[in-house]
């Protein structure tokens, strides 16, 4: 079992605030404090270069994947840090297609990040010859995967609306057409448990900065199935994913194992206040986890609904289908999220109409669901929400 109230103390949760946008950008967990300055300090202000092996900062990428293996269901030495989540992407894709060549169609969802959209269509371009990203429906993947599809590039998390692909049966449906899998996890690390083994997941790669509380600009990380590591040859082929960095030859040759897919120089710093953020993650077990999101979720869609018929539920009421955020639709989305945060409840806008929730068990409390379940009443109840200065759209949304 896991003491929710002892993960929640470790994280630094300013006063009079309800943080429920942890999916977008988690919190400080307090240790990272003086982790990261001891970093600064004893290892780059004292160790200087020294620290790459004194330190072991070059390990870290490979220590630090370990970590998070524990989280996603992977094997050991199967997931690599480093890099933002979209290079992790078009890695993974390019490596994928040409594993399967000579097929040449990447297949995946409406309901993708834009990122990964953006990524594969860049590599068609690149790659030219015919190959091309096909964009179906989210419910229609399943029926959309025929012997052309090269690759599956599904996020397995709708950052939208929350909805939940089922992994297992998309990865079989895939395999028995010949064509290989890539999840994005960037809304499922650290949100549920995830089994990328069991599920035979080829690729996977996701982001640490959201339920995972790596900080801003944290890394992100691939995985690559221990079957397929020393056939994926990294189309970004870096120093840092040679065989022997330090030997400087002119040729690429890939290191052994998933750790090819390292392109460049790791984040020290980030990874620092990852570590201190997997350290309150030791404790937690996966399953109490998503027992405790569902419940979070659960309240929040009946209080919501019960108190603000306006609002459209956007986010799926059966369990398997959710992640752990709730999305509701309305048209004044934007001005109605500014003024829940100008009254201390944090979630945010996703274009055209969905107003975005994260529920975070690490700290998220079913008393703070209450409050800020009241809150978004007495906005909609009062239309508070219907200012010319809360309709103003920020950079950031
Ligand atoms: C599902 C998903 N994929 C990809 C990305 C892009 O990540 P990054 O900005 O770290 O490259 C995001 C960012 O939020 C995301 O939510």
């Amino acid at each position: 079992m896991t003491d929710f109230a002892a993960t929640r103390a470790q994280f630094h949760l300013p006063a009079g605030l309800i943080y429920l946008d942890g999916n977008s950008l988690g919190p400080l967990p307090r240790a990272a404090v003086a982790r990261v300055a001891k970093t600064v300090q004893d290892e780059w202000g004292d160790m200087l270069i020294t620290g790459w092996n004194r330190a072991g900062w070059m390990d870290k990428p490979m220590s630090v994947g370990n970590r998070i293996a524990r989280l996603i269901g992977a094997e050991p030495n199967s997931v690599a840090m480093g890099d933002t989540l979209s290079i992790k992407v078009y890695q993974a894709l390019a490596s994928a297609l040409e594993m399967n060549a000579p097929r040449k169609v990447i297949l995946s969802d409406s309901g993708n990040f834009p990122s990964d959209l953006y990524m594969a269509q860049g590599l068609c371009r690149t790659l030219g010859e015919g190959y091309t990203l096909r964009i179906v429906a989210p419910e229609e993947v399943m029926d959309a995967i025929d012997d052309t599809v090269a690759v599956t590039l599904i996020t397995e998390v709708d950052y939208r609306t929350g909805r939940k692909h089922d992994m297992a049966a998309i990865t079989k449906r895939a395999h028995e057409k010949g064509a290989l899998t890539i999840w994005d996890l960037a809304h499922s690390a650290g949100a549920f448990p995830v089994e990328l083994a069991r599920a035979g997941a080829d690729f996977a790669c996701g982001c640490t900065y959201k339920y995972l509380n790596s900080g801003p600009g944290g890394p992100a990380f691939i995985y690559v199935a221990p079957r397929h590591q020393d056939r994926a040859r990294p189309a970004l082929a870096g120093w840092q994913g040679h065989d022997a960095p330090f030997a400087f030859d002119l040729d690429y040759r890939p290191a052994t194992g998933v750790e090819r897919m390292r392109v460049g120089t790791p984040p020290i710093l980030q990874l620092a206040a990852l570590e201190a953020s997997l350290d309150i993650w030791d404790s937690v077990d996966m399953a109490a986890l998503r027992a405790r999101s569902l419940a979070l979720t659960d309240q929040f869609i009946a209080g919501v609904e019960a108190a603000c018929p306006t609002l459209t539920l956007a986010t799926p009421r059966d369990h398997a289908m959710r992640g752990s955020q709730v999305s509701f639709r309305h048209p004044e989305g934007y001005a109605i999220m500014q003024a829940l945060i100008s009254k201390g409840v944090i979630g945010d806008f996703r274009a055209p109409d969905i107003i975005r929730f994260g529920f975070t068990p690490l700290y998220t409390t079913h008393d703070e669901v209450a409050q800020a379940v009241a809150i978004l009443a007495e906005i909609m109840a009062k239309s508070l929400w219907d200012t010319p200065e809360f309709k103003t759209r920020k950079k950031v949304t």
